[in-house]
């Protein structure tokens, strides 16, 4: 009977397997109606299997599948997003169905719906549609590039995603400009006015990109943007489609690079987003690099701005690919802990930043609403010490006094700017309170931070920071100078901060 009942079993698992094998599809309906495929291919080897699940925007391998009758678990492995990442699934096989689960049950007690894939096929070698199909070249080996002379200072301005994601258009764009003068934004120094995603329309029939409806005529907007004393930014992906699944660049590289010329654009955001479903990870690098060449080609300058959130270590290869900054993190939210840990997690990269490439925390969140004033001088402060771009993601139009206040401190957005180009780092900390140290060109900067949820007497010795005993030490928020002894202490608020500088004349 025992004996019995084990045949069975292993005649369901031999015939699930068998089963397995091949081809699966996922068919989706996307919110703007485009149809979105997601293909399974299952190679399998007795009760284990290996395969690829492949979708518009990202491919990942199947690990460590194993068959149990008509169970099966595996996991995917996915090289780029949050370095290397590993999600475990489990499965049942019903004839030509198989509906696929989350291994683990998702946080918060909420029951996983199971995804439900047809049999398409026998088929276990992968064939991406032409539509998805890699069409580039293999790249030559990686040389660096010469520098475009750009972004000596770190780049000041604005971009729409943190404030109004999808709903930013050409009459926004022309107001947040005209907000950017009244303001005194320009003035202190923000000149590049940014759209981020959700300006892209489609391909003519000669493959040049054109504008959606939100943005009627882009080369007027850029004559516009100009006429104000500012410049004009746009954003798109070397992948078929960007993060919010508009067209990307992928092989239209030297033809967008020249349309975006003829507009007048002097900044590009080129984010990542889909490019992993085209490119290995090692024509990361290259692939930025043709874009930077493109740019270079159409003899304008343009600002290249590299956003892949930090992956493959870009700070080492970030600035011979052409970048003249690139992102450092994942997104940013406007909440103290996402500004918080990212700001303070930046120490240690001070070594790959300078005159004309930089280090990119990410847009700021000044002024959206969720931070208190004092946490957003910390922000403002830190960004500042870290010689990252300031680039304002508010409504430029609503800002409140305070908050104008805090975007065109002008003394802070000195140390930002200053020309020897230092990136600060954190030279003491004890729990919450830490002390950051920027080198200028003239003296040094000196950042006191509370990271508690209660205020706190902070003292630094400049012998400890390795500061000669200054002339002058100014207060950056009181806009004062202050007793320059050995040391300076100072009640530093809840998730405040104290920002000197020392001048040694
Ligand atoms: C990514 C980027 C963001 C923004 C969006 C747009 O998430 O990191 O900064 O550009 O894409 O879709």
């Amino acid at each position: 009977m025992q004996i019995f009942a084990f045949c069975l079993v292993l005649a369901t698992a031999v015939s699930s397997a068998a089963d397995l094998a091949g081809t699966w599809k996922l068919e989706q309906t996307g919110r703007n109606g485009q149809r979105r495929v997601t293909t399974y291919v299952f190679k399998t080897g007795g009760e284990t299997f290996t395969g690829l699940v492949a979708t518009p925007t990202e491919q990942r391998e199947i690990l460590h599948g194993v068959i149990r009758g008509n169970q099966i678990a595996f996991d995917t492995h996915f090289e780029f997003y949050e370095a290397n990442r590993i999600d475990s699934y489990k499965g049942e096989i019903n004839g030509e169905q198989l509906s696929i689960l989350p291994a683990n049950p998702p946080q918060g007690g909420r029951a996983a719906t199971p995804i439900v894939l047809r049999k398409t096929s026998n088929e276990t070698v992968y064939t991406p549609p032409p539509e998805l199909a890699r069409t580039h070249k293999p790249f030559p080996p990686f040389q660096p590039i010469a520098p475009n002379g750009l972004a000596q200072t770190p780049p000041m301005g604005w971009n729409s995603w943190n404030k109004f994601a999808g709903r930013i258009d050409d009459a926004t764009v022309r107001a947040i400009a005209d907000a950017m003068v009244s303001s005194g934004m320009r003035d202190a120094g923000y000149v590049y006015v940014n759209i981020d995603d959700t300006w892209e329309g489609a391909r003519d029939s000669r493959g040049s990109l054109h504008p959606n409806s939100k943005f009627p005529d882009m080369k007027a907007l850029a004559d516009y943007v100009h006429s104000k004393g500012l410049k004009l930014g746009i954003y798109s992906s070397p992948g078929r489609t960007t993060c919010a699944g508009f067209e990307g660049s992928y092989g239209h590289e030297e033809q967008d690079a020249k349309t975006w010329a003829e507009w007048g654009i002097d900044y590009l955001k080129y984010d990542w987003c889909s490019a992993s479903a085209v490119y290995h990870r090692d024509e990361m690098a290259p692939a930025y690099q043709k874009m930077a060449r493109a740019l270079l080609a159409t003899g304008r300058p343009i600002v290249l701005s590299l956003c892949q959130y930090g992956w493959l270590d870009v700070g080492t290869w970030g600035a011979a690919a052409g970048g003249n900054l690139w992102r450092t993190t994942g997104d940013i939210r406007d909440a103290w802990d996402s500004m918080s840990r990212i700001g303070f997690d930046q120490d240690g990269r001070e070594k790959v930043a300078g005159p004309g490439h930089w280090n990119d925390p990410d847009m700021l969140e000044i002024g959206n609403g969720a931070m208190t004033d004092a946490e957003y001088r910390t922000h403002f402060s830190l960004w500042s010490m870290l010689a990252a771009p300031l680039i304002a993601g508010n409504d430029v139009r609503a800002a409140t006094p305070g908050i104008r206040e805090i975007l065109t401190n002008r003394e802070v957005i000195a140390i930002d700017q200053d020309k020897l180009g230092a990136q600060g780092f954190r030279v003491r900390r004890d729990g919450a309170l830490e002390v950051w140290k920027k080198p200028l060109s003239d003296g040094v900067a000196v950042g006191l931070f509370n990271r508690g949820a209660q205020a706190a007497w902070m003292t630094v010795k400049w012998a400890e920071i390795g500061a000669a005993a200054p002339s002058k030490v100014r207060d950056l928020w009181g806009h004062e100078d202050v007793s320059a002894g050995a040391e300076f202490a100072a009640d530093v608020p809840a998730h405040g901060v104290a920002l000197l500088r020392l001048r040694h004349d």
